[in-house]
């Protein structure tokens, strides 16, 4: 990659808050001389060991969904200004998980992103095709559009606090990882949309990671890649070991 990488791990809905610091602690020794981001992003209940044990650390928390209203009558949600108060810095939105179960469109999404960005948080933006939709050679017009509609009403400037994850949605905990040349290919559109969006500047300096069954094993590969600048990393995310490693290759 040709900008700084950045390794996420998405928890998913795994880990209670005694394994998060457990995890954690595990982790810090290994990620400690890591030249790349380094973000772990947890279940909500967790955040609060996640911040705890990553204090002073080069490791960074992050949620998986916020809510697009500050506050209200909206049971069993989570605003993005509580995220903030209490000292997370990113948050995924539109994962596909997010979206294939729990409803999120690329309208919420963009809800979604703009009250994150409200409230201080950078965003990891998810997007990605179903396999059908590969199959039926629209990958990049589908990848541009969920960008495209996410992105809206978000400035130039707010733009710093954006990553893209390209996430194939068939790669997603199958072990089946795009090629190298595929990810670096939708990655590549994906900042091609940006630039017409927001400028060739801007475009260059955005982060796009990868996701989908990135591993210790794989994930140099892909990284080398100009425009994979890092992962959103799932199952292998819950190793210590096999997470440091990632961060590694990143580095
Ligand atoms: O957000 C992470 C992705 O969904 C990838 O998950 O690494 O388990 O395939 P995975």
């Amino acid at each position: 990659t040709l900008r700084k990488a950045v390794i996420a791990g998405n928890w998913k809905m795994n880990k209670t808050p005694a394994e998060t610091t457990a995890l954690i602690n595990e982790m810090k020794p290994l990620v400690a001389n890591a030249d790349c981001g380094v973000i772990v992003c947890v279940p909500f209940v967790d955040l609060c060991a996640a911040l705890e044990a990553a204090k002073g650390s080069n490791i960074s928390v992050g949620a998986q969904n916020c809510h697009w209203e500050k506050s209200g009558a909206f049971t069993g949600e989570i605003s993005a200004f509580t995220l903030k108060e209490m000292g997370v810095e990113y948050v995924i939105i539109g994962h596909s998980e997010r979206r294939t179960y729990f409803g999120d469109t690329d309208v919420t999404v963009n809800k979604r992103v703009r009250a994150a960005l409200d409230a201080g948080l950078t965003v990891i933006l998810c997007v990605g095709e179903y396999l059908e939709q590969r199959e039926q050679g629209i990958t990049a017009e589908l990848v541009a559009m969920q960008t495209k509609i996410a992105l809206g009403g978000v400035s130039k400037d707010e733009l710093s606090r954006i990553i893209i994850a390209y996430e194939p949605v068939w790669a997603i905990g199958t072990g089946r990882t795009a090629t190298a040349d595929q990810a670096n290919e939708v990655c590549a559109s994906i900042r091609a949309t940006v630039a017409a969006l927001y400028g060739a500047d801007a475009a260059n300096a955005l982060t796009i990671q990868y996701g989908g069954s990135m591993n210790a094993g794989n994930a140099a590969e892909l990284l080398a890649k100009p425009d994979v600048d890092g992962g959103l990393i799932g199952g292998a995310s819950l190793k210590a070991p096999d997470f440091a490693k990632i961060v590694e290759a990143a580095s």
